[in-house]
Protein backbone atom coordinates (compact mmCIF):
# COMPACT_ATOMS: atom_id res chain seq x y z
CA UNK A 1 0.00 0.00 0.00
CA UNK A 2 1.61 3.40 -0.92
CA UNK A 3 -0.35 6.29 1.74
CA UNK A 4 -0.60 10.32 -0.53
CA UNK A 5 -1.75 13.12 1.28
CA UNK A 6 -3.18 16.49 0.80
CA UNK A 7 -2.69 19.03 2.78
CA UNK A 8 -6.00 21.12 2.07
CA UNK A 9 -7.32 24.67 3.56
CA UNK A 10 -9.67 23.12 5.72
CA UNK A 11 -7.31 19.81 7.10
CA UNK A 12 -5.36 16.77 5.56
CA UNK A 13 -6.77 14.51 3.61
CA UNK A 14 -4.64 10.68 3.23
CA UNK A 15 -5.04 8.83 0.31
CA UNK A 16 -4.59 5.04 0.52
CA UNK A 17 -3.60 3.50 -2.78
CA UNK A 18 -3.62 -0.73 -2.30
CA UNK A 19 -6.02 -0.57 1.16
CA UNK A 20 -9.17 -2.75 1.71
CA UNK A 21 -12.64 -1.88 1.46
CA UNK A 22 -12.55 -4.97 4.45
CA UNK A 23 -10.44 -2.85 6.75
CA UNK A 24 -12.59 0.33 6.12
CA UNK A 25 -13.37 0.18 10.16
CA UNK A 26 -9.96 0.69 11.17
CA UNK A 27 -10.08 4.59 9.41
CA UNK A 28 -13.75 5.45 10.76
CA UNK A 29 -14.08 7.71 13.96
CA UNK A 30 -16.13 6.07 17.24
CA UNK A 31 -18.85 9.25 16.06
CA UNK A 32 -22.07 7.97 14.49
CA UNK A 33 -21.26 6.75 10.88
CA UNK A 34 -23.41 6.56 7.87
CA UNK A 35 -22.63 4.79 4.66
CA UNK A 36 -23.69 6.52 1.40
CA UNK A 37 -23.30 4.21 -1.86
CA UNK A 38 -25.26 3.68 -5.17
CA UNK A 39 -28.18 0.52 -5.48
CA UNK A 40 -25.36 -1.40 -7.80
CA UNK A 41 -22.37 -1.23 -5.51
CA UNK A 42 -25.09 -2.27 -2.55
CA UNK A 43 -25.67 -5.18 -4.51
CA UNK A 44 -22.36 -6.20 -5.41
CA UNK A 45 -20.32 -5.10 -1.96
CA UNK A 46 -22.41 -5.02 0.68
CA UNK A 47 -21.15 -8.08 2.22
CA UNK A 48 -18.11 -6.48 2.91
CA UNK A 49 -19.50 -2.78 4.31
CA UNK A 50 -19.30 -2.18 7.73
CA UNK A 51 -22.30 -2.68 10.05
CA UNK A 52 -23.40 0.77 9.90
CA UNK A 53 -26.92 2.76 7.93
CA UNK A 54 -26.53 2.65 4.97
CA UNK A 55 -28.31 5.43 2.16
CA UNK A 56 -28.33 4.38 -1.03
CA UNK A 57 -29.16 6.75 -4.57
CA UNK A 58 -29.83 5.46 -7.49
CA UNK A 59 -26.48 5.83 -10.69
CA UNK A 60 -25.92 7.85 -13.76
CA UNK A 61 -25.15 11.23 -14.25
CA UNK A 62 -28.45 11.89 -14.00
CA UNK A 63 -28.40 11.54 -10.37
CA UNK A 64 -25.92 14.20 -9.86
CA UNK A 65 -28.68 16.90 -8.72
CA UNK A 66 -29.95 19.17 -6.01
CA UNK A 67 -32.89 16.83 -5.15
CA UNK A 68 -30.63 14.01 -4.38
CA UNK A 69 -28.31 15.69 -1.79
CA UNK A 70 -31.64 16.91 -0.11
CA UNK A 71 -32.72 13.46 0.04
CA UNK A 72 -29.50 12.68 0.92
CA UNK A 73 -29.32 15.36 4.02
CA UNK A 74 -32.96 14.33 5.03
CA UNK A 75 -31.89 10.72 5.62
CA UNK A 76 -28.96 11.90 7.72
CA UNK A 77 -31.27 13.78 9.58
CA UNK A 78 -33.58 10.56 10.57
CA UNK A 79 -30.67 8.86 10.87
CA UNK A 80 -30.31 11.36 13.89
CA UNK A 81 -26.81 12.19 12.41
CA UNK A 82 -25.03 15.40 14.39
CA UNK A 83 -22.26 17.75 13.90
CA UNK A 84 -19.77 15.24 15.21
CA UNK A 85 -21.15 12.30 12.44
CA UNK A 86 -18.96 10.55 9.75
CA UNK A 87 -20.19 9.98 6.36
CA UNK A 88 -18.49 7.38 4.55
CA UNK A 89 -19.19 7.68 0.37
CA UNK A 90 -18.37 3.89 -1.10
CA UNK A 91 -18.84 4.11 -5.04
CA UNK A 92 -17.21 5.75 -7.96
CA UNK A 93 -17.24 9.81 -8.85
CA UNK A 94 -20.84 10.20 -8.86
CA UNK A 95 -20.91 8.71 -5.37
CA UNK A 96 -18.11 10.68 -4.03
CA UNK A 97 -19.27 14.08 -5.26
CA UNK A 98 -22.47 13.87 -3.80
CA UNK A 99 -21.34 12.84 -0.95
CA UNK A 100 -18.56 15.26 -0.40
CA UNK A 101 -21.40 17.50 -0.87
CA UNK A 102 -23.88 16.56 1.03
CA UNK A 103 -21.18 16.17 3.68
CA UNK A 104 -20.30 19.47 3.63
CA UNK A 105 -23.60 21.60 4.05
CA UNK A 106 -24.53 18.88 6.88
CA UNK A 107 -25.36 21.37 9.90
CA UNK A 108 -22.20 23.61 8.33
CA UNK A 109 -20.30 20.80 7.62
CA UNK A 110 -19.08 17.09 8.66
CA UNK A 111 -16.45 15.02 8.02
CA UNK A 112 -16.08 12.73 5.32
CA UNK A 113 -14.46 9.88 3.37
CA UNK A 114 -14.62 7.27 0.57
CA UNK A 115 -14.01 3.95 -0.62
CA UNK A 116 -13.68 4.69 -3.99
CA UNK A 117 -14.75 2.13 -6.81
CA UNK A 118 -14.29 2.55 -10.12
CA UNK A 119 -11.01 3.42 -11.88
CA UNK A 120 -12.37 6.94 -13.00
CA UNK A 121 -12.65 8.12 -9.53
CA UNK A 122 -9.05 6.01 -8.22
CA UNK A 123 -7.29 8.01 -10.52
CA UNK A 124 -9.39 11.35 -10.60
CA UNK A 125 -12.72 12.08 -9.11
CA UNK A 126 -12.37 11.38 -5.99
CA UNK A 127 -9.03 12.73 -5.27
CA UNK A 128 -8.92 16.16 -4.79
CA UNK A 129 -11.46 17.82 -2.99
CA UNK A 130 -13.89 18.86 -5.61
CA UNK A 131 -17.43 18.36 -4.64
CA UNK A 132 -20.72 18.94 -6.21
CA UNK A 133 -23.65 18.37 -8.46
CA UNK A 134 -24.88 19.44 -12.00
CA UNK A 135 -27.90 21.97 -12.35
CA UNK A 136 -30.03 22.04 -15.68
CA UNK A 137 -27.08 21.68 -18.58
CA UNK A 138 -25.12 23.16 -16.20
CA UNK A 139 -22.25 20.38 -15.30
CA UNK A 140 -20.62 20.29 -11.54
CA UNK A 141 -22.22 24.16 -11.56
CA UNK A 142 -23.01 24.15 -7.74
CA UNK A 143 -20.14 22.74 -5.53
CA UNK A 144 -17.23 23.03 -2.74
CA UNK A 145 -13.57 22.95 -2.23
CA UNK A 146 -13.49 20.13 0.63
CA UNK A 147 -10.93 17.75 1.15
CA UNK A 148 -11.94 14.06 2.47
CA UNK A 149 -10.30 12.65 5.43
CA UNK A 150 -9.40 9.78 3.73
CA UNK A 151 -9.71 8.28 0.18
CA UNK A 152 -8.95 4.15 0.11
CA UNK A 153 -8.35 2.97 -3.39
CA UNK A 154 -9.54 -0.28 -3.31
CA UNK A 155 -7.65 -1.80 -6.61
CA UNK A 156 -9.32 -5.11 -6.49
CA UNK A 157 -12.71 -4.01 -6.45
CA UNK A 158 -12.13 -2.77 -10.18
CA UNK A 159 -12.44 -6.63 -11.57
CA UNK A 160 -16.05 -6.17 -11.41
CA UNK A 161 -16.22 -2.81 -13.51
CA UNK A 162 -17.66 -3.39 -17.48
CA UNK A 163 -15.25 -2.97 -19.96
CA UNK A 164 -16.87 1.11 -20.65
CA UNK A 165 -15.59 2.22 -17.10
CA UNK A 166 -12.29 0.47 -17.61
CA UNK A 167 -11.84 2.73 -20.52
CA UNK A 168 -13.13 5.66 -18.82
CA UNK A 169 -10.71 5.26 -16.68
CA UNK A 170 -8.17 5.37 -18.80
CA UNK A 171 -8.59 8.47 -20.72
CA UNK A 172 -7.63 10.06 -17.15
CA UNK A 173 -5.22 8.29 -16.63
CA UNK A 174 -3.51 9.29 -20.00
CA UNK A 175 -4.79 12.87 -19.31
CA UNK A 176 -2.30 12.88 -16.13
CA UNK A 177 0.86 11.66 -17.90
CA UNK A 178 0.08 14.18 -20.96
CA UNK A 179 -0.18 16.99 -19.02
CA UNK A 180 3.16 16.19 -16.62
CA UNK A 181 4.60 12.77 -16.91
CA UNK A 182 6.13 11.45 -20.54
CA UNK A 183 7.46 8.45 -18.49
CA UNK A 184 4.03 7.83 -17.42
CA UNK A 185 2.79 7.73 -20.71
CA UNK A 186 5.62 5.72 -22.14
CA UNK A 187 4.74 3.30 -19.42
CA UNK A 188 1.25 2.90 -20.41
CA UNK A 189 2.52 2.51 -24.21
CA UNK A 190 4.55 -0.33 -23.23
CA UNK A 191 1.89 -1.87 -21.07
CA UNK A 192 -1.37 -1.67 -22.71
CA UNK A 193 -2.32 -5.13 -22.78
CA UNK A 194 -1.41 -5.56 -18.74
CA UNK A 195 -3.47 -2.35 -17.82
CA UNK A 196 -6.39 -3.91 -20.26
CA UNK A 197 -6.23 -7.06 -19.02
CA UNK A 198 -6.44 -5.72 -15.26
CA UNK A 199 -3.30 -7.11 -14.33
CA UNK A 200 -2.74 -6.27 -10.35
CA UNK A 201 0.60 -4.69 -10.43
CA UNK A 202 -0.02 -2.58 -13.76
CA UNK A 203 -3.52 -1.03 -12.58
CA UNK A 204 -1.98 -0.13 -8.92
CA UNK A 205 1.31 1.60 -11.02
CA UNK A 206 -1.16 3.61 -13.08
CA UNK A 207 -3.56 4.67 -9.98
CA UNK A 208 -0.51 5.30 -7.62
CA UNK A 209 1.16 7.18 -10.61
CA UNK A 210 -1.79 9.78 -11.14
CA UNK A 211 -2.83 9.66 -7.32
CA UNK A 212 1.01 11.24 -6.69
CA UNK A 213 0.25 13.50 -9.68
CA UNK A 214 -3.07 14.87 -8.89
CA UNK A 215 -2.54 15.27 -5.02
CA UNK A 216 0.82 17.54 -5.88
CA UNK A 217 -0.81 19.32 -8.15
CA UNK A 218 -3.92 19.70 -5.60
CA UNK A 219 -1.31 20.94 -3.10
CA UNK A 220 0.08 23.87 -5.39
CA UNK A 221 -3.12 24.77 -6.03
CA UNK A 222 -5.99 23.56 -4.63
CA UNK A 223 -8.72 25.63 -5.33
CA UNK A 224 -7.98 26.06 -8.66
CA UNK A 225 -6.85 29.54 -9.45
CA UNK A 226 -3.34 28.20 -11.72
CA UNK A 227 -1.33 24.88 -11.61
CA UNK A 228 -4.82 22.88 -11.10
CA UNK A 229 -6.06 23.83 -14.24
CA UNK A 230 -4.04 21.51 -16.43
CA UNK A 231 -5.82 18.80 -15.01
CA UNK A 232 -8.57 20.30 -17.23
CA UNK A 233 -7.15 19.47 -20.42
CA UNK A 234 -9.58 17.53 -22.78
CA UNK A 235 -12.42 18.66 -20.85
CA UNK A 236 -13.98 21.90 -22.23
CA UNK A 237 -14.93 20.39 -25.31
CA UNK A 238 -15.04 16.69 -23.53
CA UNK A 239 -17.94 17.90 -21.50
CA UNK A 240 -19.78 19.56 -24.32
CA UNK A 241 -19.75 16.11 -26.08
CA UNK A 242 -20.90 14.37 -22.77
CA UNK A 243 -23.74 16.83 -22.68
CA UNK A 244 -24.65 16.11 -26.07
CA UNK A 245 -24.38 12.23 -26.54
CA UNK A 246 -24.47 11.54 -22.86
CA UNK A 247 -21.17 9.22 -23.21
CA UNK A 248 -19.26 8.45 -20.61
CA UNK A 249 -16.88 10.90 -18.98
CA UNK A 250 -13.45 9.56 -19.95
CA UNK A 251 -15.15 8.19 -23.34
CA UNK A 252 -15.80 12.10 -24.10
CA UNK A 253 -12.41 13.14 -22.34
CA UNK A 254 -10.36 10.96 -24.98
CA UNK A 255 -12.21 12.95 -27.60
CA UNK A 256 -11.63 16.12 -26.29
CA UNK A 257 -8.07 15.56 -25.77
CA UNK A 258 -7.75 14.63 -29.13
CA UNK A 259 -9.37 17.92 -30.21
CA UNK A 260 -7.06 19.68 -27.49
CA UNK A 261 -4.01 18.44 -28.96
CA UNK A 262 -5.04 18.95 -32.81
CA UNK A 263 -5.73 22.69 -31.87
CA UNK A 264 -2.25 22.34 -29.63
CA UNK A 265 -0.45 20.92 -33.17
CA UNK A 266 -2.45 24.33 -35.03
CA UNK A 267 -0.44 26.46 -32.74
CA UNK A 268 2.97 25.19 -33.59
CA UNK A 269 3.14 23.59 -29.85
CA UNK A 270 3.03 19.81 -30.03
CA UNK A 271 4.38 18.07 -33.22
CA UNK A 272 1.93 15.89 -35.66
CA UNK A 273 4.31 12.69 -34.68
CA UNK A 274 3.04 12.99 -30.95
CA UNK A 275 -0.53 13.66 -31.73
CA UNK A 276 -0.48 10.21 -33.55
CA UNK A 277 1.12 8.69 -30.52
CA UNK A 278 -1.57 10.11 -28.41
CA UNK A 279 -4.51 8.92 -30.78
CA UNK A 280 -2.93 5.71 -31.12
CA UNK A 281 -2.81 5.08 -27.55
CA UNK A 282 -5.87 6.26 -26.75
CA UNK A 283 -7.56 3.65 -29.60
CA UNK A 284 -5.45 0.63 -28.01
CA UNK A 285 -7.21 1.79 -24.64
CA UNK A 286 -10.99 1.27 -26.82
CA UNK A 287 -11.63 5.02 -26.10
CA UNK A 288 -12.65 7.00 -29.13
CA UNK A 289 -10.51 9.73 -30.76
CA UNK A 290 -13.14 11.08 -33.26
CA UNK A 291 -16.68 12.39 -33.31
CA UNK A 292 -19.27 13.86 -35.77
CA UNK A 293 -21.61 16.36 -33.70
CA UNK A 294 -21.79 19.63 -35.71
CA UNK A 295 -19.40 22.31 -34.74
CA UNK A 296 -22.76 24.49 -33.78
CA UNK A 297 -24.02 21.71 -31.17
CA UNK A 298 -20.29 21.79 -29.66
CA UNK A 299 -19.87 25.07 -29.76
CA UNK A 300 -23.58 25.69 -28.04
CA UNK A 301 -22.38 23.09 -24.75
CA UNK A 302 -19.15 24.26 -24.62
CA UNK A 303 -20.46 27.94 -23.86
CA UNK A 304 -22.07 26.34 -21.12
CA UNK A 305 -18.84 25.62 -19.53
CA UNK A 306 -18.80 26.75 -15.82
CA UNK A 307 -15.09 27.86 -15.87
CA UNK A 308 -15.82 30.38 -18.62
CA UNK A 309 -14.80 34.30 -17.80
CA UNK A 310 -17.05 36.59 -19.82
CA UNK A 311 -15.98 35.92 -23.18
CA UNK A 312 -12.69 34.14 -22.45
CA UNK A 313 -11.76 30.45 -21.18
CA UNK A 314 -8.38 29.21 -19.67
CA UNK A 315 -7.81 26.53 -22.12
CA UNK A 316 -5.00 24.08 -22.03
CA UNK A 317 -2.79 23.05 -24.62
CA UNK A 318 0.07 20.51 -24.82
CA UNK A 319 3.49 21.70 -25.29
CA UNK A 320 4.37 18.07 -25.80
CA UNK A 321 3.89 14.68 -24.58
CA UNK A 322 4.06 15.08 -21.07
CA UNK A 323 4.58 19.14 -20.93
CA UNK A 324 0.66 21.26 -20.85
CA UNK A 325 0.37 25.10 -20.77
CA UNK A 326 -2.78 27.19 -19.73
CA UNK A 327 -3.59 29.78 -21.62
CA UNK A 328 -6.75 32.42 -21.76
CA UNK A 329 -8.09 32.54 -25.19
CA UNK A 330 -11.60 33.86 -26.66
CA UNK A 331 -14.32 31.77 -27.03
CA UNK A 332 -14.31 33.08 -30.44
CA UNK A 333 -10.89 31.72 -31.12
CA UNK A 334 -12.17 28.42 -29.59
CA UNK A 335 -15.57 28.43 -32.04
CA UNK A 336 -13.23 29.30 -34.87
CA UNK A 337 -10.80 25.74 -34.17
CA UNK A 338 -13.89 24.05 -33.57
CA UNK A 339 -15.77 24.96 -36.37
CA UNK A 340 -12.74 24.23 -38.48
CA UNK A 341 -13.02 20.46 -37.34
CA UNK A 342 -16.12 20.41 -39.45
N1 LIG B 1 -10.85 16.66 -12.33
C1 LIG B 1 -10.13 17.86 -12.31
C2 LIG B 1 -9.82 18.33 -10.93
O1 LIG B 1 -10.05 17.64 -9.95
O2 LIG B 1 -9.33 19.43 -10.78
Amino acid sequence: MEIFSIKGSLGCSSIYVGEHLKNLGNYLPDARTVIITDENIKKIYEKDFPNLPVITIGTGEGIKTLASVEFILKELIRHSCDRSSFIIGIGGGIVSDITGFAASIFLRGIKFGFVSTSLLSQVDASVGGKNGVNLDAYKNMVGVFNQPEFVICDIDLLQTLPGVEISNGFAEIVKHALICDKTLFEFIENNRENAKALDYQTIYKLVAECVRIKSTVVQQDEKESGERRKLNFGHTIGHAIEKIERAGHGRAVSMGMVAAARFSGQRNLISEKEISRIISLLQDLNLPTTFDYSPKAIISAAGKDKKKQGKDLFYVFLEMIGRARVEKISFLELNEFISGLA
